[in-house]
């Protein structure tokens, strides 16, 4: 198995403070490529998406009909109930719903459908590269096999460019509430498989988890030679990114939106250029902002921050990529720079190779 294309030997552009962002044309968008309003269509950035849980694009409607396929009993009486539960009132709530769907995924083929029906979505949003994350511990726990999580999802991933126009790669998260024995044995089994994942994440509960428990798994990866990345900062403090940054030597903070409590932790996010994968609806429906109009996003990119606009888990946050931007166009009249500058550092801050990154800029660039 090798959809790994686009993997770990490429480090990250070492960009300092002062480098100039590419200059950045908004490319035209045929609208007949997408399944948007011709209006909403002209707007798509052709952009990298970096933060998504392939479990969190699990649909309602794929949820019942995959609980069909499988025979299984959920504990709700249909879309309407299910629909009905999508309100949140913190991370644990939303963690809570997004463990207990996963019980419909039983086989490769449904991983794959999953996999294969946010392609899809995303290449209509303009998302031209997705790194997507996955949670084999808690595919394990329910009694799925690695083989069957990693190679139902992998298998979808293997013709995304083909099918979908989207090089992609794959990140193994692992869960910060679980030992990190546990992880170390997880890790063990992917590495033993040699399973096409590229890096690996950290994510879940977040507080009271801090991220210097698993300075032995995230150093493992590192020799094995995958990318890291970590969650911090979305509902922890500001020194979870510290420890992420200093003690697990992650290159990529996902979400990190706390950072805004500590200017001289910005000051060094801003100097060494660490990306920061921001998911704007997802931290609204999870409370960690009051509304959209709170969000720091502009106060961040007025900072000099290196961030990106994600949908984290789409089907549970009211949104893809492409709603996120237009929901904070409608909030702050984004700009058109504004834009292209977050696809641009969306680019940026991607694992792809520096030859994938290239496409991918002269495609923003309107080449
Ligand atoms: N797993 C899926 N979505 C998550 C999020 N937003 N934060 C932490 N863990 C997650
Ligand atoms: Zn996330």
């Amino acid at each position: 198995m090798d959809n790994n294309r686009d993997t770990a030997a490429d480090p990250l552009p070492q960009t300092g403070p002062g480098t100039e962002m590419p200059e950045t044309e908004l490319p035209g968008t045929e609208a007949s490529e997408t399944n948007l309003p011709e209006t909403e269509a002209a707007q798509l950035v052709p952009l990298a998406e970096l933060h998504l849980h392939i479990e969190g694009t699990l649909q309602p409607e794929l949820i019942l009909e995959l609980a069909e396929r499988n025979g299984i009993t959920l504990p709700y009486s249909g879309l309407e109930e299910l629909r009905g539960l999508y309100e949140f009132t913190d991370l644990q709530s939303f963690l809570d719903l997004y463990y207990a769907n996963m019980a419909v995924l039983q086989t490769e083929r449904d991983f794959a459908d999953m996999t294969r029906a946010y392609l899809a979505r995303a290449a209509a949003a303009g998302v031209r590269h997705a790194e997507i994350m996955m949670d084999p511990q808690a595919h394990l726990s329910r009694g799925v096999s690695l083989e069957t999580c990693v190679k139902g999802v992998a298998s979808a991933l293997a013709t995304s460019q083909e099918d979908f126009g989207m090089s992609t790669l794959l990140i193994a998260a692992f869960l910060r509430d679980q030992s990190e024995e546990s992880a170390l044995e997880v890790l063990d089994g992917l590495l033993a498989m040699n399973a096409p994942i590229a890096a690996i994440g950290l994510d879940s509960a977040e507080v009271g988890y801090p991220p210097a428990k698993f300075e032995r798994l995230f150093a493992k990866a590192r020799e094995a030679g995958l990318r890291l990345t970590a969650h911090a900062g979305e509902e922890g403090p500001p020194s979870y990114i510290i420890e992420a940054l200093d003690v697990l030597g992650v290159e990529r903070i996902d979400h990190g939106i706390r950072c805004m409590e500590d200017p001289d932790l910005v000051e060094r996010l801003v100097e060494d250029r660490i990306p920061l994968t921001v998911c704007p609806l997802s931290n609204v429906r999870l409370r960690a902002v009051d509304t959209l109009a709170d969000h720091p996003l502009p106060a961040m990119l007025a900072a000099g921050l290196n961030v990106s606009v994600n949908s984290d888990d789409p089907a549970y946050f009211g949104g893809y990529v492409d709603d996120n931007f237009s929901q904070l166009k409608a909030v702050f009249d984004l700009s058109d720079f504004d834009r292209a500058r977050l696809a641009a550092n969306s680019i940026h801050s991607s694992f792809a190779s520096e030859e994938r990154k290239a496409e991918l800029l002269d495609e923003l660039n309107g080449g």
